[in-house]
This record gives C-alpha cells, sequence and structure tokens, in this order.
C-alpha cells in the first residue's frame, strides 16, 4: 500500500457573512432576478449561496416613466425606479415562495427616509424566512432636500446606526459608487455596525438618440451595470476591502467565473450576480462550477483561501 498524496477533489465553498453560512459566495443581485420565481426552470435555486430579490420599501411604488432600460456597449442602463410592491404585498404574496428552496433569503430594502429604514428593518426582524438584510443606501433623503444617504458619509453612519439597533439580523450594506471616495463609505458602514459591505451599485449614467434628439430613458439618468463598470468595480471593491475588517461581497459586470476569481481575489468574500441574469439565466450556476473547478485544478481546499491573500485576517 503505497502512501497517496492528498488531493483536493471537493473543496470547500462555504463562506460566512455576519451569521450566515453560505453554502456557496454566489448571490443574485437584487433587482436582476426578480423574486426568482422567474428563474425556476433554468436551475434549482437552492444551489444558490443567497438569493436577494428585488429591492422592498414600505409602501409599494410604481416606478418611473419608460423606457426604463437601454443597451449600451458592454452594458445596460436602467432607470426602473425601485418599482416594488411594498412590505405588505412582498410578505403577503411573495414570501411564502422561498419556503420551498434551501438557498438564503436576503432582503434587498430601501425608505426615503430614516424612519422608513428602521421601521422596514424592525419588521423585517420579525420574519423567520429572511437570514438577512442588505440595505440599499443608494436613495435620496426626501427630509434632507433629496441628497443620496450613501453620498455622505456621516448621514450613512447615522443611518447605519439607528438600523443596527433595531433589526438581530444579519446587516449587509450595499454602497454607491457614486462617490469620491469609497474607503470612507465602507468605514462609515463598519463604524454604524454593519456585518458585512456588499458593492457596488450602478453608477449614474446616461444615453441620447440623436435621430429623435431625445433621451433613451425616460427618466433621463439611470445606473449603468453589466461588463463595463467591471475593472472600476473590482477597484473599489479592492479598496473597500482594505479599509474594513467585515466581509466584502463583491458585484459589478461578473459574466463568468473568472471574473468571480478575480473579485474574491481582490478581498470579497462573496460575490453577486446581476446584469449576467438578464443575458444567460444560468450564469450563476455556470459561476459556482467554475470557482470549484478553479479550486481543484489548482488544489485549493477552501474558497475562503483566495479571500485571505490580501485579508489575512479574514
Ligand atoms: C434592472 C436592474 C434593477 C436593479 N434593481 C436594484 C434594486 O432594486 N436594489 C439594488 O440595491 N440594486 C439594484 N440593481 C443593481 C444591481 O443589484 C447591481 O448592484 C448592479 O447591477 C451591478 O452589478 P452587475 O454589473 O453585475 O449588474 C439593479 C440593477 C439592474 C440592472
Amino acid at each position: 500500500m503505497g502512501i497517496m498524496a492528498s488531493s483536493v477533489q471537493n473543496p470547500d465553498l462555504s463562506v460566512k457573512i455576519g451569521r450566515i453560512r453560505l453554502k456557496n459566495p454566489v448571490i443574485v443581485a437584487s433587482g436582476t432576478f426578480g423574486f426568482g420565481e422567474e428563474y425556476e426552470d433554468f436551475f434549482d435555486l437552492s444551489r444558490l449561496g443567497a438569493i436577494i430579490p428585488k429591492g422592498i420599501s414600505l409602501k409599494p411604488m410604481a416606478g418611473n416613466h419608460p423606457p426604463r432600460i437601454f443597451e449600451t456597449e458592454g452594458g445596460i442602463i436602467n432607470s426602473i425606479g425601485l418599482q416594488n410592491p411594498g412590505f405588505q404585498d412582498f410578505i403577503k404574496d411573495k414570501l411564502p415562495y422561498y419556503k420551498r428552496i434551501r438557498s438564503h433569503l436576503i432582503i434587498n430594502f430601501f425608505g426615503n427616509t430614516q424612519k422608513e429604514y428602521v421601521e422596514l428593518a424592525r419588521r423585517f426582524d420579525e420574519v423567520p424566512e429572511i437570514s438577512g438584510l442588505e440595505m440599499n443606501i443608494s436613495c435620496p433623503n426626501i427630509r434632507k432636500g433629496g441628497i443620496v444617504f450613501g453620498s455622505n458619509p456621516k448621514m450613512a453612519y447615522h443611518l447605519v446606526r439607528k438600523v443596527r439597533k433595531s433589526t438581530k439580523l444579519t446587516l449587509i450594506v450595499k454602497l454607491s459608487p457614486n462617490v469620491t471616495d469609497i474607503k470612507l463609505m465602507a468605514k462609515s458602514a463598519e463604524d454604524g455596525g454593519a456585518d458585512a459591505v456588499s458593492l457596488v451599485n450602478t453608477f449614474k449614467a446616461m444615453a441620447f438618440n440623436i435621430h429623435s434628439r431625445k433621451p433613451e430613458l425616460g427618466n433621463l439618468i439611470g445606473g449603468l451595470s453589466g461588463p463595463a463598470i467591471k475593472p472600476i468595480a473590482l477597484r473599489m471593491v479592492w479598496e473597500a476591502s482594505q479599509a474594513v475588517k467585515i466581509p466584502v461581497i463583491g458585484m459589478g459586470g461578473i459574466m463568468k467565473a473568472e471574473d468571480a476569481i478575480e473579485f474574491i481575489l481582490v478581498g470579497a468574500s462573496a460575490v453577486q450576480i446581476g446584469s449576467a441574469n438578464l443575458v444567460n439565466p444560468r450564469t450563476a450556476i455556470e459561476v459556482i462550477d467554475g470557482i470549484e473547478k478553479y479550486l481543484i485544478q489548482n488544489q485549493i481546499k477552501r474558497v475562503k483561501k483566495l479571500t485571505c491573500l490580501f485579508r489575512p485576517h479574514l
């Protein structure tokens, strides 16, 4: 009987975000996966690390005037305007669906005032099906004349602190990339008590039609996502990872496993798949399989090792 060299056949893909243990680091991003049902014909949703449905507000929202999506070279600009059924109808009509799915449910939510954020966090805290919250701070504060919460470090800090006090759930703060210093924003979220930060949300953008001489989007300005933003998103995830001690969830233009691995190598503990879901609905599954293959090929036992390359404290 010879001595067999130990080889990695079943690498450990699990990661921990706050108190949530994900079976793998792949999450589907808010707004790009509907409420999940739309995708169940393409793969078993229980394979996902987590599902983040469309962002929820206290009251239903109708969203912006059409057209709401415009395809650009290497990406899309959307101005959906955070259309959603609101808290009550989400709980009544959408939540029951997730009982059958053995994946974590993380709720993306937002408010127009600090009070609305706090109220929503309090309400979601009492819902047993929910594993965690992702607060979208890329929203204008109507009481402060429309300054976006996520572009002002002080405002973000106070908002996160208030929300932190109103929920025991794992709290992820989703950062806007439309800021001068992403490190400062990530630090503000951490200081406010966030368990993790996720980034990036979309970049403010626009497109104009030279024939009609009208804007391509009903709302004039929208948010750019997809491969066009990947190198900038990657840089921001790197900077945020260096600025905080908490886990970072990276996204922005991930289309395939190699993209996801880049984000993990610069410090992300997990990744989110956004616009790619609209192009190939199986992207998330292909990314999970691709990460596993990469670990086997490189004989790496756990995906966490990749995150720790530049973040040894994790
Ligand atoms: C159509 C669409 C709707 C979105 N809706 C939300 C939303 O409700 N809440 C949110 O935090 N992010 C929303 N996002 C942003 C994505 O979750 C993600 O942060 C962004 O698209 C960057 O990732 P990607 O390049 O992989 O798409 C939306 C993006 C798109 C394209």
